[in-house]
């Protein structure tokens, strides 16, 4: 009978590579690159702009079932301590309320990344032609598989054993009434896999995992500790001993296009645009998250963000590229500038949209407060004030019959949503480097807050055409569009989101939220055509 010509592959394979006779690990590697495609009829779904050189090597060199070996015991660690011993000393009840809320935006977002994070190294896989790489690349689809479910399962056991479950248990189902959710999905979706391969590599590697994953998932342990969370620790730094790899991955990504031509084309501007991708959302929402999200601070965020954005990253981990062409990004100095003032920004607006969201907000206490102040001088005089006087308007109330949202629109304060990174603005009250921009485009008006944003919008207008809320809901009461978004809890009426943690404190409900009246309006409905 005849021999299909896998098998007589195979056949051959093995009469030239005797099979090794021992276990050792680097054997049995070599061994296996033996097996490899036909790169002569390969031809990939995912094409990119560079060439991939076809001799990567790939610095693991794992091979299946020391994978799975290691990655099981990893595993049983985990789960063991979270279903045994942290279960037995009630864990999830002893985690500080606020900092209970914060980790239904930490965990429910870093899933969106890992869920993409399966598809991006899919994709490059199926993109490289080295059999080394494909195996490291392999090797990360299946770590982010297993990352996916871990971030799932953090809200799942907060949720079943600690308190205040909704949005813990049910985030998803609101993602398309509030603007974080979207500017999530622009940097861990958009990013980790539209366009081409190599750039989704460089947002998802070279940048996500390289840069922001050691705040996201390093430091967000410390600050968990701090605020007597010991389920995240056990998780995150779990999943951080997978990043590893997946650092050597975006470094091998780059060596391997290192001598293409395209290289020195466009290598440089790709990264700087994921990098500006990636910091534009993280380096606000993960100040904001830490330090208005905590009751007890590790240390001011910008100096976190100095230590491993700017110096572990930009400096070192790009400088070690440096001999491939690659340059640390030109719009690493004004990032900087972002990580002063930027959450302190955010939050203004995250909190005046409350209602928009799946978590509990809380405005800072007198103590909290102290700290700000110490750590950002500057910082009461402009923010703290205005504070002090939402709170005296009963913002937590919902007898008050007062949002702070309203304060913006009697302020004449209009807020902005920037088109590319969909991170909401207001030009007239922040104190970071935001600036409002405008363009018509395609019939439509467009807001931007930066220089660097601006230009990747106007190379590329087609790739940002995602509606922001204000778009989408102009014209529709707040009340309905929270109703209608399943922004409520089990018992119908009384929303997910509310602006404290006070266990006394009284809920809002939809028709505290009805009686307010807040209409959604668009802020540039009011630029006339050529008024930009
Ligand atoms: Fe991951
Ligand atoms: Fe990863």
């Amino acid at each position: 009978m005849a021999i299909s010509a896998a098998t007589k592959a195979a056949t051959d394979a093995l009469a030239v590579n005797r099979a090794p006779t021992s276990v050792n690990a680097q054997e049995v590697h070599r061994w296996l690159q033996s097996f490899t495609w036909d790169f002569e009829k390969n031809r990939t779904k995912y094409p990119t702009k560079y060439k991939m050189a076809n001799d990567t090597k790939e610095q693991f060199k794992l091979i299946a079932k020391e994978y799975a070996r290691m990655e099981s015991v990893k595993d049983e660690r985990q789960f063991g301590s979270l279903q045994d011993v942290l279960a037995r000393v009630d864990a999830a009840k002893r985690v500080h309320p606020k900092w209970n809320e914060t980790m239904k935006v930490v965990s429910n977002f870093l899933e969106v990344g890992e869920y993409n994070a399966i598809a991006a190294t899919g994709m490059l896989w199926d993109s490289a032609t080295a059999p080394e790489q494909k195996n490291g690349y392999l090797a990360q689809t299946l770590d982010e598989i297993r990352h996916t479910n871990q971030c799932g399962y953090v809200n799942y056991y907060f949720s079943k054993n600690g308190q205040d479950p909704a949005g813990h248990n049910d985030a998803r189902r609101t993602r398309t009434i509030g603007p974080l959710w979207k500017g999530m999905k622009r940097v861990f979706s958009d990013g980790f896999i539209s366009g081409d391969a190599v750039e989704c590599s460089i947002n998802l590697q070279l940048v996500g995992e390289a840069c922001f994953t050691n705040p996201l998932i390093v430091a967000v342990t410390e600050w968990a500790a701090a605020n007597g969370d010991e389920i995240t620790p056990t998780v995150f730094l779990s999943i951080e001993t997978d990043e590893l790899r997946h650092m050597a991955n975006g470094y091998q990504t780059v060596v391997s296009i290192a001598n293409d031509e395209a290289a020195s084309k466009y290598l440089n501007t790709d990264l700087n645009n994921a990098f500006w991708t990636q910091q534009k959302y993280f380096t606000p929402v993960l100040g904001m998250a830490f330090e208005y999200g905590s009751h007890f601070k590790v240390e001011p965020w910008v100096k976190t963000w100095n230590r491993w954005v700017y110096e572990d990253w930009g400096g070192i981990w790009i400088g070690r590229l440096g001999k491939y062409g690659v340059e640390s990004p030109a719009s690493l100095r004004d990032a900087k500038k972002d990580a002063y003032w930027a959450h302190h920004d955010l939050f203004l607006i995250a909190y005046a949209l409350w209602p928009t969201g799946f978590f509990r907000l809380t405005l800072p206490t007198a103590e909290e407060a102290e700290w700000f102040e110490a750590n950002y001088p500057g910082w009461h005089d402009h923010y703290g004030v205005i504070y002090e006087e939402w709170r005296a308007r009963g913002c937590e109330d919902p007898s008050s019959g007062f949002i702070p949202l309203m304060w913006f629109i009697e302020n004449n304060h209009p807020i902005y949503i920037d088109r590319v990174s969909q991170v909401p603005f207001c030009p007239s009250l922040c104190k970071g480097a935001s600036t409002l921009r405008v363009h018509e485009w395609n019939g439509k008006l467009h807001s931007f807050s930066d220089d660097w944003g601006e230009r990747m919008w106007l190379s590329e207008p087609e790739r940002y055409e995602c509606q922001n809320i204000f778009e989408q809901y102009e014209g529709r009461e707040l009340s309905e569009v929270i109703a209608e978004l399943h922004g409520v809890r089990s018992d119908g009426k009384t929303l997910i989101a509310q602006p404290h943690t006070s266990k006394d404190g009284r809920l809002w409900t939809l028709d505290d939220i009805k009686k307010l009246n807040c209409v959604f309006a668009d802020p540039l409905k009011s630029f006339e055509a050529g008024d930009k």
